[in-house]
C-alpha cells in the first residue's frame, strides 16, 4: 500500500479525460493535475520546445509527494517519453504504448487508423510502436490540428456544424482506407467520441488513449503493491493560466464538477 499521489499533466484540459478514467479505475487515489493552459496547444510545436515545456511541467509536479506520473498528453508522450522517464525519480506512464496494444488487439482487418496532433504524428512514435508489436499491421496516421482548439472552446457536441464539418473533412481518408480501429491519439479527442464515431460509423472501434494509460498506471501500481486504500481519493488542480477559464470547461472533460480549488501557478519559474 502506498498513500502518495499520482501526478498527471497535459497541455491544457484534455488530460482531464485521463483523470476521469484514473478516478473510475482507482477511486482511492489522490491525484495532482497540472494543465499548462497558458501554453496550450502543444501539438504544433517543435520537439525542443516540447521537451522544455515537459521538463518544466515535471519539475512542478516533482514538488509533490508522488509515486507515479501519467503523461496525459499524446504530444509529450510521443516526443519526450524516454527523456522524462530517464530523468524521473518515479515511474512515468505515457499514452502511446497502452493505446497501441489495445488497438493491435482490437483490429480484425489489420487496418488501423491514428489521429493526433501534428507533433504526435510527425514523431512517428505510434507507427514505431505498432511496428514493434505487429509489422503486418497497416497504419494510417493523420494530423487533425483544428480538433484541440475547437475542443478547448467547447465546440465538441454532435450537431455543432463547425466540428461536424471539420471532422468529416479530416476523417474522409481514413474512411476510404477502410480502417476498423481508430486510435484517438490525443487526450482531447474523447470529447469528440460521438462526432468521430458518427463519421466513422458503428463498425469502427475507437481507442481512448487516456483510458488505456489509466489502465496501464493501475497495472503498474498494482504490480508494485503500491495502490492506496483510503475510502475516497481527492484531486487537486493546477493551471498556468487563469483558474476561472479552467473551471469553466473542466466538468465537460471530467464528467463531474471539477470540485476542489483550482490554483494558478507560474510555470515559467520552473525553468
Ligand atoms: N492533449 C494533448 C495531446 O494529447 C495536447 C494537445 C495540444 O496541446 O495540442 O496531444
Amino acid at each position: 500500500m502506498n498513500p502518495r499521489s499520482i501526478g498527471v499533466f497535459d497541455s491544457g484540459l484534455g488530460g482531464l479525460t485521463a483523470v476521469r478514467q484514473l478516478r473510475r479505475l482507482m477511486p482511492s487515489e489522490n491525484i495532482i493535475y497540472f494543465g499548462d493552459t497558458a501554453r496550450v496547444p502543444y501539438g504544433n510545436r517543435s520537439r525542443e520546445t516540447l521537451l522544455q515545456y515537459a521538463r518544466q511541467d515535471m519539475r512542478f509536479l516533482s514538488g509533490f509527494d508522488l509515486k507515479a506520473v501519467v503523461i496525459a498528453c499524446g504530444t509529450i508522450s510521443a516526443n519526450c517519453l524516454e527523456e522524462l522517464r530517464r530523468e524521473s525519480a518515479v515511474p512515468v506512464t505515457g499514452v502511446v504504448e497502452p493505446a497501441v496494444e489495445r488497438a493491435a488487439a482490437a483490429t480484425r482487418s489489420g487496418k488501423v487508423g491514428l489521429i493526433a496532433t501534428r507533433a504526435s504524428v510527425g514523431s512517428g512514435a505510434y507507427e514505431r510502436a505498432f511496428r514493434r508489436l505487429d509489422p503486418a499491421l497497416e497504419v494510417r496516421a493523420l494530423a487533425c490540428p483544428l480538433f484541440v482548439p475547437l475542443v478547448e472552446e467547447g465546440r465538441c457536441r454532435p450537431g455543432d456544424v463547425v466540428i461536424e464539418t471539420v471532422a468529416r473533412e479530416y476523417l474522409a481518408p481514413l474512411r476510404e482506407a477502410g480502417v476498423d480501429t481508430l486510435v484517438l491519439g490525443c487526450t482531447h479527442y474523447p470529447l469528440l467520441q460521438e462526432v468521430i464515431g458518427g463519421v466513422m460509423g458503428p463498425d469502427v472501434a475507437l481507442v481512448d488513449v487516456g483510458a488505456e494509460a489509466a489502465g496501464a498506471c493501475r497495472d503498474l501500481l498494482a504490480a508494485e503493491d503500491a495502490l492506496a486504500d483510503r475510502p475516497a481519493g481527492s484531486v487537486r488542480f493546477y493551471t498556468s493560466d487563469r483558474a476561472v477559464n479552467f473551471q469553466r470547461l473542466a466538468s465537460l472533460f471530467l464528467g463531474e464538477e471539477a470540485g476542489g480549488a483550482v490554483e494558478q501557478v507560474d510555470i515559467f519559474q520552473y525553468g
